[in-house]
This record gives C-alpha cells, sequence and structure tokens, in this order.
C-alpha cells in the first residue's frame, strides 16, 4: 500500500454529508444581508503582501506571524488573505466607489488563510461572512452594523452571545494613550511573559490579550483603561452609539480592556461572543476604521465593518442545538424490485422529481431489504417499492417512515400524494 496524502494541518474538509448545514446558514445569510440591502463583492484570494502589511498594521501577529505570502514568480510578494477588509478596500478605492455612490453597503464571504496555531474553532483555511460600510462618519452607521451581526446570530437561533464594545479613540490620542501605557507598565516589564516583553515594544495594546496569570495581574493592577483617556468629542460619540443599542433594545456590555487585534480601528469596536464556545468565543468582531481608506492612497472616507467565524457559528449552533434534521430528509426513497421493472422505475423517479420533489433510489442492485435499511439511512420521509404487480396494476402503497402506515395510490399520482403530505 502506498502511503496516503492527508490534508493540510489546520483545514478540512466539508463533507457531503453535513455541507446542508453550511448551504441552509449561508442562504439565511444571504437573505438577511439583503434585508438591510447590503451588496455582495467577491475579491481575489491573493493580494499583494503590502496591501496587509499597511492595512492591518506591520507588528500585528497576522501580518507579523500567520501570513502565507510566496513570491510571484520569484519577484513580488504575494499573500493568501488573511482577512478581507483590506481586499474591500482596495477594490473600493481601485474602482472609485465613492464616485458612484457616497454610501456603500458592501457584505462579502469566503475563506481566508492565517498560520495560527489550530484548536477548536481556529483553523489555518477558515471562513468569513462580514460586512462594511463606507461613506457615514456618524454613529447610525456603527449602528447599523452591530445589530446586522446581532440580528444574524438571533435570527440563527443562538441565545448564549452577549455583545461587547469599547472605544479606542482616534489614532492621535491613541498614540498618547499608548506612551502613558507604556510609562506605567515600564516597572512590571522584567516580570512579564517573553512574548509581552516583545509587545510592549511594537504592540502594546495587545498585552491586555495575554491569557498568561502574571501578565493579566500586572496588566489589572497598572494598566490605565484608554476609555478614561477619549476625548470629549470620542466620549460624545460612544454615547450616542450606546444610547442607538438602547434604543434598538441591543444589550451590551463595555468591555474597557478589549483591543482587537488589527491596526486600523479609530473609536468603536465591538466582539460578540459566544458562551456556548470554548477559548475561541468571538463569533465575530469589527469596528470604524475612519482612517484606512486615506492610509491606502483612497480619498478620505469614514468606514466601519465587521467580519464573524463560519465555523465558530457552526460550533455553537450545533452545541445549541439548531440544526433541523428535518432539513435533510429525503422526501421518497424509490425501491426497485427487480430489473424487469427498472425502466419503468427510473421513469417514475424522473416524473417525481419533475414536480420538485427530493427522490432517491438504489444504485447497486441490492435486496429489497437493503433498500429499506438506506431508505431509513438517508431519512426519507416515505418509501415506495416497485414490482412487476405495482406496474401492472398502475397503483403502489405509499409507506410514511416515520410511523411505517401505508396508502395506496394510482402511480401517476404519487406527486399529489406527496404534495398534500409534506409540510
Ligand atoms: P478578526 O477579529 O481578525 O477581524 O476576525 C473576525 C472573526 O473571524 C473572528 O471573530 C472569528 O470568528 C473569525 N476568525 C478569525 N481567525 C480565525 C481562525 N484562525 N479560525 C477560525 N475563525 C477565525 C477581522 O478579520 C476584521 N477584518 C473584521 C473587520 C471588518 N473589521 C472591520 N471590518
Amino acid at each position: 500500500m502506498k502511503n496516503k496524502i492527508k490534508s493540510v494541518k489546520g483545514t478540512y474538509d466539508l463533507l457531503p454529508f453535513e455541507i446542508h448545514k453550511w448551504q441552509e446558514i449561508e442562504n439565511k445569510l444571504k437573505k438577511i444581508f439583503s434585508l438591510y440591502n447590503f451588496r455582495e463583492i467577491r475579491t481575489p484570494i491573493f493580494e499583494k503582501s503590502k496591501l496587509f502589511s499597511r492595512s492591518v498594521g506591520e507588528f500585528t501577529d497576522i501580518v507579523n506571524k500567520e501570513m502565507y505570502s510566496f513570491l510571484d514568480k520569484g519577484k513580488e510578494s504575494l499573500t493568501l488573505r488573511p482577512e478581507l477588509t483590506a481586499s474591500v478596500v482596495r477594490s473600493y478605492i481601485e474602482h472609485n466607489f465613492q464616485q458612484i455612490s457616497p454610501i456603500h453597503k458592501i457584505w462579502y464571504y469566503g475563506p481566508l488563510f492565517r498560520q495560527e496555531k489550530p484548536q477548536a474553532g481556529r483553523y489555518r483555511q477558515f471562513y468569513q461572512f462580514g460586512s462594511e460600510i463606507f461613506g457615514s462618519a456618524y454613529p447610525e452607521s456603527d449602528v447599523e452594523l452591530i445589530d446586522l451581526a446581532y440580528t444574524i446570530y438571533t435570527k440563527l437561533g443562538l441565545k448564549n452571545f452577549t455583545l461587547y464594545i469599547n472605544s479606542l479613540g482616534n489614532k492621535e490620542n491613541r498614540s498618547k494613550y499608548i506612551e502613558l501605557l507604556k510609562s506605567e507598565l515600564l516597572p512590571h516589564k522584567n516580570e512579564m511573559c517573553d512574548n509581552c516583553k516583545n509587545r510592549y515594544e511594537n504592540n502594546v495594546l495587545r498585552l491586555f490579550d495575554c491569557k498568561n496569570k502574571i501578565c493579566k495581574n500586572i496588566m489589572n493592577e497598572h494598566a490605565p483603561l484608554i476609555i478614561d483617556y477619549l476625548t470629549n468629542e470620542e466620549k460624545d460619540y460612544f454615547n450616542e452609539i450606546k444610547e442607538l443599542l438602547e434604543n434598538l433594545n441591543i444589550k451590551y456590555k463595555v468591555d474597557p480592556t478589549m483591543v482587537r487585534g488589527l491596526d486600523y480601528y479609530t473609536n468603536m469596536i465591538f466582539e460578540i461572543r459566544s458562551e456556548s464556545l470554548g477559548s475561541q468565543d468571538a463569533l465575530c468582531g469589527g469596528g470604524r476604521y475612519d482612517n484606512l481608506v486615506e492610509d491606502l492612497g483612497g480619498k478620505s472616507t469614514s468606514a466601519v465593518g465587521f467580519a464573524a467565524g463560519m465555523e465558530r457559528l457552526m460550533i455553537a449552533m450545533e452545541k445549541e442545538n439548531l440544526f433541523d434534521d428535518e432539513l435533510n430528509k429525503l422526501d421518497i426513497y424509490v425501491a426497485i424490485m427487480n430489473e424487469n421493472v427498472r425502466n419503468e422505475s427510473m421513469k417514475i423517479v424522473k416524473n417525481i422529481r419533475s414536480n420538485n420533489f427530493s427522490v432517491d433510489t438504489d444504485f447497486q442492485r441490492r435486496s429489497v431489504k437493503a433498500m429499506m435499511r438506506e431508505a431509513n439511512r438517508k431519512k426519507a420521509k416515505f418509501s415506495i417499492v416497485i414490482g412487476e404487480n405495482e406496474i401492472q396494476s398502475g397503483e403502489i402503497k405509499i409507506k410514511t417512515m416515520s410511523d411505517g402506515s401505508e396508502n395506496t395510490v394510482k402511480i401517476d399520482e404519487i406527486s399529489e400524494f406527496l404534495s398534500q403530505n409534506i409540510l
């Protein structure tokens, strides 16, 4: 036997017997995005590497450690996209979106790549859906977006989740705060873990995310919180967001230690975390990023967005028992008794399908008993066994699989029977 080739670490196959759950969610997402009048964008899987270093930030974990980058024919550095906001902004600038309309509401869905340490809810290829609003500097757009994310989880039936919000202020104010944070933490730098010692130099805000007990204690005792250093204007903006959320009955908690792992944010940031998940509990995250369009060479444009992990959503929905097995059920299984009736039976199968019922049949010429086992395994709602008698009489018994009861109907009227008996 030759060696088997396995899938790459941190990647997974979406198998034919589970894909229906993903498709069900994908369809619902599309509907919800269109309720909010967002339009879809599809950008390439790879982009120039500098797009991400200039937007997500050179010293972030994503850019520093996790990007899948390669030289294109030995020349230009390209990267498999680790997130989608930068790509959408690149496209927004490249295609002069602002000339088409002052406001753009855009959604996306697709695979992303980060070379993270795989664990439950964290993969190296994972799927995100998300959305971005360009062109509004008002808190209604922040709330439109939070409401959209919140509504998605509510409509999908999730119960155990909480919205957290914070404000990082604008860039100028933040750099003053960062100086203060550094000077308060300097006396404790030597006690920190090695990772935090590095972060202290290049990305000090991320010290808030360290799970190490000693670092956590240092932060709890000595780190000033950015929310206490916002300007009056930033405070007012944040308060307006809170009021608008309350107005829509959207419950939130302020998490003053939340910083998010990407550099482009300004002012409001948020995350929705699930209590049904383990340590990777962020269902989605996002915030305002008013400088990014300009930083990437476009005209100054306010923007706000969020992105959400599909895998974490699926895990949370499984944990909360939200998948309805009914959706996976086959309408009718057709057992074909022998070769004499195969041709007629295939016509009957085709005919029922043409009336929009899902039908499956046997492809291995097995015994009727084996076929009925298959019907059960496939969770068929009904089944029929076609033999010579049935073809001759033109009548057939339709078995209801849930209780074993049978109804005799004309073969020509199978679809009619199904339409009367399937909701
Ligand atoms: P992010 O927080 O890096 O933000 O990712 C958003 C969501 O993607 C996370 O909350 C999580 O659900 C999922 N996610 C991230 N990494 C992984 C992974 N390795 N495996 C599985 N799921 C993962 C962004 O990507 C920003 N672009 C969001 C944004 C949009 N901000 C403004 N606009």
